[in-house]
């Protein structure tokens, strides 16, 4: 029996093409794993109203880890045009089936590191080393959405602040509500995290990214949370910026940060900021972490326009694949992946359309696996 079960997740578009990719690295590593397939995405949501099928879950459950690629979502009305005729009508709704497995399996830590490799010409600058530690499974990601708004909801709502007087007088189908929740556990749970990330591996700083001047009951509990963790850590800094102060600087003086940390939607948000002045998705890797459980994936989409076309850079893919070897314990493969990746990128002789080259996905992924 193989010494690891891990779960593979292609999904949609360009998922496909760069866990083609993650598979001849790790082969070329000579990872001792199984590696059985599971469904998921946009093609089970057409055929079957899910896009993550309870089979999927139940091989997640029999599995160390998951490898995921990447899938596509609409929005709620696109979405219930595609699927099959006999499932019309019968109230389905589009949720994008990550972040259901994000909460389903309490992954409540999402590391995205965005390190600038040297030689690569997409660098903002090569002095770049950040790393974006996002909560993963509350805050405005929980799902509990309004529209139209049921009348007790209103009644409620505006009987507790009488701010909500001038939304309860519009028609409730004009107003839609979305909910912000934050925890005290999950934040202490994802600023710890940094801190220990930090730690571990000698950054200075951690910043905490939020927006308590204004949203003063969830922002403020996050970074009142913070302040708590950071007393544990006397020689880290936390620094506090808010989030759009925080785009501003990140374009400013990247540099100047390292350890990043934040919220579901903020994360969001700030991840695609700190990739693209790392070269772009094409660069960023993440790892969805629980406390037993991980399931790592590429910050990028599906990219159906270039689906089929194996044009993409997998290296994003590959930084996620030395992620979760990292997380197995398998530092000695992680670093001499992560060597390799970054000789091709100093090499540039095999690369990307991004890149300025005309390599194919998988010519990436060959010579990467030659200089292991
Ligand atoms: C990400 C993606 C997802 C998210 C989407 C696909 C639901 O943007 O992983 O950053 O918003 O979390
Ligand atoms: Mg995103």
């Amino acid at each position: 029996m193989a010494k690891y079960k891990i779960a593979w997740l292609p999904g949609d578009g360009v998922g496909k093409e760069v866990m083609a990719a993650a598979k001849i690295v790790l082969d070329a590593l000579k990872l001792d794993a199984d590696y059985p397939h599971g469904d998921i995405g946009w093609e089970f949501w057409c055929k079957e109203g899910n896009p993550l099928p309870e089979r999927t879950i139940e091989l997640l459950k029999n599995t160390d880890a998951c490898l995921f690629g990447a899938i596509t979502s609409k929005p709620k009305e696109e979405a219930a045009k595609e699927l099959a005729p006999e499932l019309h009508d019968k109230g389905m709704v589009y949720s994008s089936p990550i972040v259901r497995l994000r909460q389903e399996f309490n992954l409540h830590t999402n590391l995205r590191p965005c390190k600038a490799y040297p030689g690569n010409p997409l660098n903002y600058s090569d002095e770049i080393d950040l790393v974006v530690f996002r909560e993963n499974t509350e805050d405005m990601y929980v799902g509990i959405e309004f529209h139209p708004i049921p009348e007790e909801v209103m009644t409620v709502l505006t009987k507790h602040n009488p701010k909500m007087k001038r939304f309860a007088e519009q028609p409730a189908d004009e107003v839609a509500i979305t909910l912000r929740i934050n925890t005290v556990k999950a934040s202490r749970s994802i600023v710890t995290a940094a801190f220990e990330y930090a730690k571990k591996h000698g950054y200075k700083t951690v910043t905490i990214v939020e927006k308590p001047n204004v949203l003063r009951e969830t922002s403020g509990l996050v970074v009142r949370t913070a302040r708590k963790v950071a007393e544990n850590y006397p020689g880290i800094d936390l620094w506090e910026t808010n989030i759009d102060a925080m785009c501003m600087w990140l374009v400013k003086n990247p540099e100047n940060y390292g350890v990043l940390v934040s919220t579901n939607m903020f994360g969001d948000i700030i991840s695609d900021l700190c990739a693209q002045l790392v070269g772009g998705l094409g660069f960023a890797s993440s790892g969805n972490i629980g406390d037993n459980y991980a399931v790592f994936e590429p910050t990028h989409g599906s990219a159906p326009k270039y689906a089929g076309l194996y044009k993409v850079n997998p290296t994003a893919m590959l930084l996620t694949a030395k992620l979760m070897l990292d997380w197995l314990g398998e530092s000695e493969m992680a670093s001499r992946l992560e060597n390799a990746i970054a000789t091709v990128i100093r090499d540039a002789r095999v690369r990307t359309y991004d890149l300025g080259g005309n390599s194919t996905t998988l010519e990436v992924a060959e010579e990467v696996a030659r200089k292991l």
